[in-house]
């Protein structure tokens, strides 16, 4: 099997890239190498004989037509994924999350390829006070980062009904691990409090989000792709819900900080409360995940403490002007 992986220098994307290598298939994947996209994430495979990296924009049209050649899927990790960076700014949101995938869309149509597959997320459906979302309910995203995820999904859908596409969709929930680019918050919290810096919770901290380990995450989309029905909607939940005070608290214990740390500032804005899914589809196909949200927050903490060469050189530079315009005024 061959595929095609975009966004494969990135946080999920590069645990995918060694997922699929270590199951015998081929990887061509294609990044734009954004501030996010870091080949160091994948340095480990580079020389692998199966592997090949194109440098390149999911919404550049000829880049895509010639890396789709010969390719038996595609996977759509590629994506402005940053909420923060979204209320900063959005085009390039809606250029890589709209308009590339769509791009991409086309290409498959055209190559004939076999199967699409949409790394989405559970931010399209909008917030939830209680219970979780199933895959049919309608989505309603919040912020300009989830509108055009949702805009993605919903080209996805259209390729699949109007030219018979066989596309799948996943969602997944929030992700954790190593190689996450440190603006998201575990990442941001644990190599600032390794550095006894503030960790900076948003609004009362209460709000709840529902983790997943990367390599939980990964197995859910290559259940998916491997054997998920054509137009369907896949949610991949790690069924641990904590709110960020809990988180932060965790954090801090692992770093063996105390909560003078912590610094409650400005909320975001559009701030969605709870997010919860509801993954009983996915498991119908017999994934579930697999490592303990307490082993793997511990393991992911070690992994930051072990690797300061992986992000201290990340923030410095472009970071460091990002972390001003986004904490600053706070
Ligand atoms: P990331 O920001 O770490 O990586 C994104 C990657 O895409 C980078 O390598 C970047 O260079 C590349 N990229 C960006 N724009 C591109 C373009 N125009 N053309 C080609 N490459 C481009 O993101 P991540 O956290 O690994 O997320 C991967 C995917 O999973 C995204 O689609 C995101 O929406 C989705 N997702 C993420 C989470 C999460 O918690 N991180 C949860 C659910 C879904
Ligand atoms: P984040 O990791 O950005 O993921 P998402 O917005 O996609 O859920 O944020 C997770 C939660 O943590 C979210 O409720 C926002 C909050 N948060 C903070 O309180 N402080 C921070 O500095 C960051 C980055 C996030």
């Amino acid at each position: 099997m061959k595929l095609l992986v975009t966004g494969g220098c990135g946080f999920i994307g590069s645990a995918f890239v060694r997922l699929a290598l270590s199951r015998g298939a081929e990887v061509v994947n294609l990044d734009k190498l954004t501030y996010a996209g870091n080949p160091e994430n994948v340095a480990d495979v580079a020389d692998d004989e199966g592997y090949r990296f194109v440098h390149a924009d999911i919404a550049d049209a000829e880049a895509v037509a010639a890396a789709v050649k010969g390719v038996d899927a595609i996977v759509n990790f590629a994506a402005e994924s940053h909420v923060d960076r979204s209320i900063l700014d959005p085009t390039e949101f809606i250029n890589t999350d709209v308009v590339g995938t769509a791009v991409l869309l086309e290409a498959a149509r055209t190559a004939g390829v076999g199967r699409f597959v949409q790394v989405s997320t559970d931010e399209v459906y909008g917030s939830i006070p209680h219970g979780a979302f199933r895959e049919t309910d309608p989505i309603s995203p919040s912020s300009p980062y989830s509108a055009s995820k949702a805009g993605g999904d919903l080209q996805v859908l259209a390729w699949h009904r109007t030219f018979g596409l066989d596309a799948v969709i996943t969602r997944g929930s929030n992700t954790f691990g190593p190689r996450q680019y440190p603006e998201k918050l575990i990442p941001l919290f644990v190599t600032n409090a390794l550095d006894g810096l503030q960790l900076p919770v948003y609004g009362d901290g209460m709000q709840v989000r529902d983790w997943i380990y990367v390599d939980d995450h990964c197995e859910g989309i290559w259940t998916a792709m491997t054997l998920g029905e054509a137009g369907e909607v896949y949610n991949v939940g790690g069924g641990h819900e904590e709110p960020n005070m809990e988180i932060t608290r965790r954090i801090l214990a692992l770093t063996g900080r105390d909560e003078s740390l912590i610094r409650h500032v400005a909320d975001r804005l559009g701030h969605d409360r709870r997010y919860a899914l509801d993954t009983t589809r996915l498991r119908s196909l017999g994934w579930e995940p697999q490592r303990s949200f307490d082993e793997a927050i511990a393991a992911t903490v070690e992994w930051y403490r072990d690797r300061r060469a992986w992000w201290e050189p990340i923030k410095s530079g472009e970071y460091r002007r990002y972390y001003e315009e986004q904490y600053g005024a706070r």
